[in-house]
């Protein structure tokens, strides 16, 4: 089982969006083993895209991230990390496909309502910026067996 992380942007939270898109991850089979919501200040949101920082986008990325409360959560299930870069579709809104995260409720790669780790590596830095490991729970899920 891999883990990965994903936070519902501030747009996703101000839209009303958390319970959609957390609903979508349950549905599939995935299992949620942590989840809190924070406002991230600039610190936290500088380390967390910190091989951005080159980028012209940068400060508003930052800026975005950094505008209103986010939900963070760690997803866990086999092969999570692609497949949940796969649900949430492409970065740009105007090119993720329907039935992606993306493509079905956002419009621009600046209001994108979530993020996903893009390898385990990415998401094994992303999990130990937001997440002690005490607020992980290894717990099991009585669907599992019918998942897998
Ligand atoms: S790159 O250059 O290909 O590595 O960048 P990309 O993967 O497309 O984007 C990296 C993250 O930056 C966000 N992004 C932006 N945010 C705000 N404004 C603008 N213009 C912008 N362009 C890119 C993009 O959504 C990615 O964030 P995450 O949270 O990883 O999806």
């Amino acid at each position: 089982m891999e883990r990965t992380f994903v936070m519902i942007k501030p747009d996703g939270v101000q839209r009303g969006l958390a319970g959609e898109i957390i609903s979508r991850f349950e549905r599939k089979g995935l299992k949620i083993v942590a989840m809190k919501m924070l406002w991230i200040g600039r610190e936290l949101a500088e380390q967390h895209y910190a091989e951005h920082k080159e980028k012209p986008f940068f400060n508003a990325l930052i800026d975005y991230i950094t505008s209103g409360p986010v939900v963070a959560m760690v997803v866990e299930g086999r092969s999570a990390v692609s497949v949940v870069r796969t649900m949430i579709g492409k970065t740009n809104p105007a090119e993720a496909a329907p039935g992606t995260v993306r493509g079905d409720l956002a419009m621009d790669t600046g209001r994108n309502v979530v993020h996903a780790s893009d390898s385990l590596q990415s998401a094994e830095r992303e999990i130990s910026l937001f997440f002690k490991p005490d607020e992980i729970f290894d717990y099991a899920k009585v669907d599992e067996d019918w998942v897998y």
